[in-house]
């Protein structure tokens, strides 16, 4: 059976896991998540100046990283489930919208840089979103894509799949919603592989387009530039 990825479901979902999310994404990834979007911020290199679009920025904590790791840029945080804006609100960031990715109510060429983190797996229409994202950043934008990816290794695929079986019940308990945290492995299991998403930034128009693991591939960060042009050394 497919995964329900319609725009209503995946809204309401995340909108209903709100008040949980945060306690437990670090719990769940035993604060490996910090670790993930520290280190995606800091291939991102944002520059002092930039307007830097940090889409389904749920809860803001990626929102969060980007203004620290640059206090000289300015970062618009969008999603579309708003409970999930609401708590962001309470992490004192400066701007916030709620849009849906794959109509984002911005200009064509707004943005220096996009940054997407564990979001790009939930559009309903993985390709449309890629474009749309493409086409707000400005003609020498780039993107960082950080997803989670079903791991190559076989023990680490024993390791995830050890890992599903605990957070998943565990996830539903304190959350109290059984559904989202069923779908978390299933949306990881039904996503593109680290090749193939590579070749999907490739087909939309990206250039310089490249990755890197972190975790031994539990989660990969995306790399690709709207024109080419690139991202300094990293
Ligand atoms: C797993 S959370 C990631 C939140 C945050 N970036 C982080 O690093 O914790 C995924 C977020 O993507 C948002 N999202 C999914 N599809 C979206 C879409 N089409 N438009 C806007 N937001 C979307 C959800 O509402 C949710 O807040």
């Amino acid at each position: 059976m497919s995964l329900d990825k319609s725009a209503g479901t995946v809204q309401t979902m995340f909108g209903d896991i709100a008040g949980t999310y945060d306690l437990l994404n670090h719990l769940l990834s035993f604060n490996q998540d910090r670790l993930w979007r520290r280190r995606a911020v800091a291939r991102l290199r944002p520059r002092r100046g930039e307007l830097i679009l940090d889409l389904c920025c749920g809860t803001g904590d990626s929102t969060r990283e980007i203004s620290q790791k640059q206090p000289q840029c300015r970062v618009v945080g969008a999603d579309f489930a708003v409970p999930m804006l609401q708590i962001a609100q309470t992490k004192n960031l400066p701007q916030l919208v709620a849009a849906d990715a794959l109509r984002l109510p911005f200009s064509d060429h707004s943005f220096d840089a996009v940054f997407v983190a564990f979001g790009a797996r939930n559009f309903e229409d993985t390709r449309s979103g890629i474009a749309e994202i493409r086409r707000v950043l400005k003609p020498e934008g780039r993107l960082l894509v950080l997803e989670f990816m079903r791991p190559t290794s076989l023990w680490l695929q024993k390791a995830f799949g050890a890992f599903n079986w605990v957070q998943a019940p565990l996830g539903r308990a304190l959350s109290g919603h059984a559904s989202a945290y069923n779908y978390l492995p299933q949306s990881i299991g039904g996503f593109y592989t680290r090749a193939e998403f590579e070749n999907l930034l490739r087909e939309s128009g990206f250039c310089g387009v490249r990755s890197f693991n972190h975790s031994g591939g539990i989660a990969t960060s995306f790399l690709g530039c709207k024109t080419a042009g690139d991202f300094g050394d990293t």
